[in-house]
């Protein structure tokens, strides 16, 4: 999978991307992540990129032509299955979104700053907007590094235990039940009699019990849906 990403700050996406599971996926060819810098398409000498905005109110709004002019180049190089742009006014990021995307080959992501782009941007070249909560972050990078961390880890290969991904929270809408590993007490606090027994069935039995109590409890939102 190869993953565009348009940004003013790039140096803010350099340390995400290069640790752990999405570092493993780039060094493993499963995964090409390239960051473009939007200021390189800036226009004249200050390499303008925002401007106040129309109607009056306070905050600067990015340009059409640099993100334009970028995404026209990017578009020329490759087809992409989708162009998301990151904003707190979308949708809410999900485990079947980032399952959904994971299955893509090419997908081109633009981050915001500022009050956010000229809205015909978001008309004419975006597919998709993704929010990854409702509050408001100073820019799009981290909501894109957490994108992008949510996909690359579902891509098949990336995880080495592929069970580990498939039994995640709200893989089945459902939060994950307790873990616990050694010691069996620690200072008078037992681990659960029944993971210790070797009794699979009833392992997965008390587990499957326990995502449902703690689902109920914390969110049971997700058991409505
Ligand atoms: N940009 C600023 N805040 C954001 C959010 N909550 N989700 C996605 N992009 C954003």
């Amino acid at each position: 999978m190869r993953i565009d990403i348009i940004s003013v700050a790039p140096n803010l996406l350099e340390s995400p991307f290069n640790h752990s599971i999405v570092k493993r996926a780039k060094d493993k060819g499963l995964a090409e992540i390239v960051i473009h810098d939007l200021r390189e398409y800036g226009l004249g000498n200050y390499k303008q990129i925002d401007d106040t905005q129309f109607g009056g109110g306070a905050g600067m709004v990015m340009m059409i032509e640099p993100i334009a002019n970028c995404i026209k180049k990017l578009h020329a190089e490759r087809t992409y299955d989708e162009v998301i742009y990151m904003t707190p006014d979308a949708q809410t990021l999900n485990q079947g979104t980032a399952n959904t995307l994971s299955l893509r080959e090419n997908i081109l992501i633009l981050t915001g700053h500022y009050k956010g782009v000229d809205q015909r941007i978001r008309d004419k070249y975006i597919t998709k907007e993704i929010s990854i909560g409702d509050y408001v972050l100073t820019g799009g990078e981290l909501a894109a590094a957490v994108l992008v961390d949510a996909i690359v880890r579902l891509i098949p290969g990336v995880i080495g235990d592929e069970q580990s991904a498939l039994t995640d929270s709200f893989q089945d809408n459902l939060l994950s039940p307790p873990v616990y590993t050694r010691p069996s007490e620690f200072e008078g606090m037992k681990v659960p009699d029944v993971l210790l027994s070797g009794n699979f069935p009833k392992i997965d039995e008390w587990r499957s019990d326990q995502a449902y109590k703690r689902t109920e409890e914390i969110r049971p939102d997700l058991l409505e849906e």
